[in-house]
């Protein structure tokens, strides 16, 4: 970490933090929510590093006023939060759950009330169960679906969300809850995943018209990017060969582009059937591009880390390897900490989509480490302040290369259950012991609480 002072950014530049509704919420069965796809995965059994739920997680839905405060006193300008839409609709279809849709209802209130801008994530992988009974998002009646749980909830809050994210990482949605089954709904369609990629977006695409109809607020979507580097076998980008590029310049087209170019260009990358299988014209239905495609108010960018590339052999089951990059710190999930990666990634997708890129909204980025209050029940974590120090100056390096960004939301408020993980990585600027539900700001919560003040 640099001694020199934190650059200035934009009075109007929004900071914020993030969450997702299953992450933090809890109370799952009350007020007639029904079960997501992470509440049959995760009691299941097996597929959860800690063998917890999500059951309570941080009972954020019965101390979201606290929670709100906690923002408040950051000084933030913009909370990004998911809905449950169980709890909108808890089938996944028909009428909406009143009482559901007033939780929601009162939280944007309250972040109102305290001067905080919602920002509303329609889909952060809580998919009703009964969708997934009927083929989730392998079939195209759950985009449908999509469409018209947006329409519901956009008329409801459509007056007072400033931000809209349709999708929440469709990229790690397919690949670590359809190809890998390490995330729900746990499935292995190595064979033939891509109606998940096309139904996935066009979902996005009904959602988007669907809040553009009942509200004034900015839409676009929250998008994982990574820049894919080349490494030979030790995992530096010194060692890597043509074999390596090949692999990493595949890798990219499927983390980066294979989402990113319908939505930005109306069409997918060349060679997708390399990178999904199956028939894609088949799936591809007339007008679709056109729908997906519609232009947005704004890219959400989730960056965490570059991934290292390597080349495989030509019959592998993939046509790239993922290499563990070596000569950088980890987190306490073993990612490399790369804020330079941040700029880069920045860089390139404007670059790369130059006039049809939308302004850039961080819609996440932080760390997780293992913090653990001290005897004096403070809770130390420099190295998540060192990684927050070198992302936010990586943020300012891209716009003063010309990329406009025009928020950053941290990832993440509070400690909460970390899908596969558990409760076992703690990603908050907020220290939760979910045996008691406390809640002890790290000093971390300090250093954002000052950044935030220097630059409003
Ligand atoms: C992102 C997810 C978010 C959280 C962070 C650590 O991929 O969107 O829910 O799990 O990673």
């Amino acid at each position: 970490m640099t001694n020199q002072p934190l650059p200035e950014f934009p009075a109007d530049f929004r900071w914020g933090v993030s969450t997702s509704s299953y992450q933090i919420e809890g109370a799952a069965t009350e007020d007639g929510r029904g079960p997501s796809i992470w509440d049959t995965f995760s009691h299941a059994g097996g597929h959860i590093g800690d063998g917890s739920t999500g059951d309570v997680a941080c009972d954020h839905y019965h101390r979201y006023a606290d929670d709100v405060a906690l923002m408040a006193g950051l000084g933030v300008r913009t909370y990004r939060f998911s809905i449950a839409w169980p709890r909108v609709q808890p089938t996944g279809s028909g009428p909406a759950n009143p009482a559901g849709l007033a939780f929601y209802d009162r939280l944007v209130d309250t972040l109102l009330s305290h001067g905080i801008e919602p920002a509303a994530t329609l889909f952060h992988w809580d998919l009703p169960q009964p969708l997934q009974d009927a083929g989730g998002w392998t079939v195209r009646d759950t985009a449908a679906r999509f469409g018209e749980y947006a329409d519901i909830v956009a008329r409801t809050l459509g007056d007072r969300v400033r931000l809209w994210l349709t999708l929440n990482e469709p990229v790690v949605h397919l690949a670590l809850g359809h190809l890998l089954g390490l995330h729900a709904p746990g499935l292995h369609l190595l064979d033939d995943p891509f109606p998940v990629v096309h139904h996935q977006l066009l979902g996005h695409g009904l959602a988007t018209a669907a809040v553009r109809r009942h509200g004034s607020g900015a839409v676009g979507i929250a998008n994982n990017y990574t820049p894919a580097w080349a490494v030979g076998a030790d995992g530096t980008r010194g060692t890597a060969d043509d074999a390596d590029r090949a692999a990493a310049a595949v890798y990219d087209a499927f983390h980066n582009r294979l989402f990113t170019d319908p939505l930005l260009l109306g069409r997918y990358p060349a060679g997708i059937e390399r990178l999904t299988g199956g028939d894609p014209e088949s799936v591809i239905l007339d007008g679709d591009l056109r729908v997906i495609s519609a232009p947005l108010d704004a890219l959400g960018v989730n960056y965490y880390n570059p991934t290292g590339v390597s080349g495989t052999s030509p019959d592998g089951p993939l046509p790239f390897e993922l290499t563990a990059l070596s000569g950088y710190p980890t987190t306490a999930f073993g990612w490399p900490v790369v804020p330079a990666g941040l700029t880069e990634l920045l860089v390139t997708l404007h670059r790369r989509y130059g006039d049809r890129l939308p302004p850039i909204w961080i819609t996440e980025n932080g760390c997780c480490y293992d913090d653990v209050p001290g005897p004096d029940g403070t809770v130390a974590d420099p190295d998540r302040i060192a990684y927050l120090d070198g992302h936010v100056r990586a943020v300012r390096a891209a716009m003063d290369a010309g990329v406009r960004v025009d928020g950053y939301c941290l990832w993440s408020l509070l400690d909460n259950w970390e899908w596969a993980e558990g409760f076992t990585k703690r990603f908050g600027l907020v220290h939760v012991d979910f045996a008691t539900q406390r809640r002890t700001p790290k000093a971390s919560y300090a250093w954002y609480r000052d950044l935030v003040a220097r630059s409003r």
